[in-house]
């Protein structure tokens, strides 16, 4: 399989001694040859956690600037970010998306500033609103959302890009989407996928798949064909990250 199994963990805006002596506690116990393992802690400790981290342990920023350095008061460039040891940086989380009004047009110029400016790899993140798959609307909203991303992927740069399939309804509500909920979705990104490149890149790029994934739950998700991973949140805090960085075993 070309296709690596992916764990991300998203500590989003958690941190403290403690819990950085606990996940490396649990990061300790895995291994390079069991996936691609990439943690984001806040921007503020990706220092400590890159001084501290196992070594097959690679480093995500949980958002970016599309510009290098500058009068952008509060913000991080890729070339800074990298600097501090990150090679991945999470774009388009639905919390960045919903709370901080980041819309397709803007996360279009950080996917280009990222891909084509520096050699940082992407996490994109996609996902449909509760309201929006009551509504039948699931598929048109995470093809709009690929879609802008894919304005700015080069067809030789789907290996540095992950899509995370984040149904915005199970992210932090215990409510995790089922095998074939997110399998479903899966299976059309990739076709949608392949609709605008080709079938090789379609069978070589990586969907992972975030909400509420636990070490209860991410075995099942994980022999799904088209799930490729996961992006997570709360459990990336906790031992049980270590049973879904072994996922797939
Ligand atoms: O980026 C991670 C997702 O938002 C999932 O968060 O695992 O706490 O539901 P969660």
């Amino acid at each position: 399989n070309a296709r690596r199994f992916f764990v991300g963990g998203n500590w989003k805006m958690n941190y403290s001694q403690a819990i950085l002596e606990k996940v490396n506690d649990a990061l300790g116990k895995t291994k390079d040859a069991e996936a691609d393992i990439v943690c984001a802690p806040p921007a503020l400790f990706i220092k400590d956690f890159v001084s501290s981290k196992p070594s097959h342990v690679q480093v995500a920023a949980q958002n970016c600037y599309h510009a290098k350095e500058g009068a952008f008061t509060g913000e991080i460039s890729p070339e800074m970010l990298k600097e501090a040891g990150c090679t991945w940086v999470i774009l388009g989380h639905s919390e960045r998306r919903t709370l901080f009004n980041e819309d397709d047009e803007f996360l279009k110029k950080k996917i280009d500033y990222v891909l084509n400016k520096t050699d940082i790899n992407v996490i994109a993140c996609i996902g449909e609103t509760l309201q929006e798959r009551e509504s039948g609307k699931t598929n048109e909203v995470v093809e709009r959302q690929v879609k802008a991303y894919q304005e700015k992927i080069a067809n030789n740069q789907y290996d540095r890009i992950v899509i995370a399939y984040e149904p915005v309804w199970a992210i932090g509500t215990g409510k995790v989407a089922t095998p074939q909920q997110a399998q479903e979705v899966h299976d059309h990104l990739r076709k949608f996928i392949e609709k605008n490149t080709n079938g090789d890149i379609a069978k070589k790029v990586r969907i992972i798949y975030g909400g509420s994934v636990t070490g209860a739950s991410c075995k099942e998700l994980a022999q799904q064909a088209d799930i490729d991973g996961f992006l997570v949140g709360g459990a990336s805090l906790k031992p049980e990250f270590e049973q879904i960085c072994k996922a797939r075993q």
